[in-house]
């Protein structure tokens, strides 16, 4: 059973005031409130918002640390990093983090809200449902103003999901989360950057899993 007090909970929120900027809190913030509205619909429990509060709350806990210090945080929590993934840094984040929670915030790291802290930037294949609207809080929380968030936020909001049927709701949300892995891949490729392997495995796994 996984159950921090409302008042741990609102330590954590107390400290990522204290210690990132206040874009970067308003982000997190706006992800948690983002992520518990999704989960009404997916994953309706005491537990599971929990869950979804603690990874939303600690995604980005090392988002701050850039080059040097990301990979320095790498080498001290013994990641080790592949050749493509040296190459994509905007994903280095999220295996410190997860890391960090580990080292840090033990009472928190539960496998669900690691996994998800894990997998938030790149997905990968077979996504649990923590994995999938940590992914999408991260995506389209109200703090976004990217075209490409507006758009997402909108795709998912305007079909009103809160109508559907379970199936249908859950079918919506793999359709918007191709459409967002769609979205990051042709960045990358426009940008000329790396794409992380389970970048293209989340969206294969998605795409091959349709109407089954
Ligand atoms: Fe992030
Ligand atoms: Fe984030």
């Amino acid at each position: 059973m996984f159950n921090p007090t409302d008042e741990r909970l609102d330590e954590l929120r107390e400290q990522i005031r204290q210690s990132l900027t206040p874009k970067r809190a308003g982000h997190i913030l706006a992800v948690e409130d983002m992520a518990v509205r999704l989960g009404k619909l997916y994953a309706d429990d005491d537990e599971s918002e929990r869950v979804l509060r603690a990874a939303a709350l600690l995604h980005d806990v090392t988002k701050e640390k850039k080059g040097e210090e990301q990979l320095a945080l790498c080498r001290e929590h013994g990641i080790t990093l592949t050749a493509e993934e040296l190459c994509a840094p905007k994903t280095h984040h999220a295996r410190t983090a997860t890391e960090k929670i580990r080292a840090d915030y033990p009472d928190l790291a539960d496998g669900r809200v690691l996994s998800a802290v894990r997998y938030h930037t790149t997905g990968r294949a077979d996504m649990s449902i923590y994995e999938k609207l940590i992914f999408l809080a991260d995506y389209i929380d109200d703090s976004r103003t990217f075209p490409d968030c507006v758009r997402l936020r909108s795709l998912f909001w305007d079909a009103e999901p809160e109508k559907m049927t379970q199936e249908e709701r859950n079918t919506h949300l793999d359709t918007v989360l191709i459409i967002a892995f769609d979205m990051t891949i042709s960045g990358l490729v426009e940008d000329g950057a790396v794409i992380h392997p389970d970048t293209i495995a989340a969206r294969n796994y998605l795409v091959s899993h349709k109407n089954i």
